[in-house]
């Protein structure tokens, strides 16, 4: 059976950590699936680990498009969630919502946008005519100019607050879901305190309600420097599905992130 939003929300309730993953093709979504996975991010960092951009600014719509498809296509059991691409949704909420329909029609059964406060009009705007919306808080890589490199946010109290404030905001305008990336494990455990929504953390601590890594990391795939917070599974396990089965189990248990991988 088809996990949905509704069995995510269930589990956060219950304790139950959720799993995640980034996917890009069939092939993967089989596996992962296989493995316990049971949310499939169609992450926009394929622009990293594809594409072999130094950033996920160039990743388009088509791109998010052709890749969603192949990972529905894989996939029997996961719930799909596709990354809304930089420069899709940022205009302005109607633009959002002709960029999402297209993702959406593409097999995915959430989007996923980077952002604050200035995108609640587009949260509220798509969530209320039937798109489930991931909010992405923290670093967000679209945004990595801006930031000045791909560096840990919410250390200020001031930027804390901020987070805290936006995790609300997002959650009344109708995310779904919020994914927070790079931030303190402590501020990652109060945000989840304050909302009823699933957190998903990368590199958040182990408070989250599910965690998310790039499966290129994950597997040591992707070559160069790694970000502190990802944990090489190919090194423990040997192959690929023995990797996944253990980030799963270890995402389960709240062994996985341990301190080493948070901030
Ligand atoms: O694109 C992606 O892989 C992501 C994760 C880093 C959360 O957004």
């Amino acid at each position: 059976m088809r996990i949905t939003l509704s069995t995510l929300h269930r589990m956060a309730q219950e304790g139950n950590r959720i799993a995640m993953l980034t996917c890009y093709d069939a092939s993967f979504a089989g596996l992962l699936e296989a493995a316990g996975v049971e949310s499939l991010l169609v992450g926009d960092s394929l622009g990293n680990v594809l594409q072999g951009h130094e950033t996920t600014l160039p990743v388009t719509l088509r791109d998010m498009v052709y890749h969603t498809q192949c990972v529905a296509r894989g996939s029997k059991r996961a719930f799909i969630i596709g990354d809304m691409p930089f420069g899709t949704f940022q205009a302005g909420p109607q633009d959002a919502f002709r960029n999402a329909a297209e993702i959406m029609a593409a097999g995915a059964h959430m989007v996923k946008i980077e952002g604050g406060a200035p995108m609640l009009e587009t949260t509220e705007y798509l969530a209320t005519r039937g798109v489930p919306v991931c909010g992405h808080l923290g670093l967000t890589p679209q945004s990595v100019h801006q930031f000045g490199g791909y560096k840990v946010q919410g250390r200020s109290e001031g930027a804390a607050e901020r987070l805290l404030e936006d995790a609300k905001l997002q959650e009344r305008a109708g995310a779904g879901m919020i994914v927070l990336e790079a931030v303190p494990a402590a501020l990652a455990r109060e945000i989840t305190a304050s909302v009823t929504v699933p957190t998903i953390g990368i590199g958040a601590g182990v408070d989250c309600h599910g965690q998310v890594l790039v499966l290129h990391d994950m597997l040591d795939i992707f070559p160069g420097r790694k970000a502190k917070f990802v944990k090489n599974y190919m090194r423990a396990a040997g192959s690929i599905q023995g990797a996944v089965e253990l980030y799963v189990k270890e995402v389960k248990a709240r062994t996985f992130p341990g301190p080493e991988h948070s901030f």
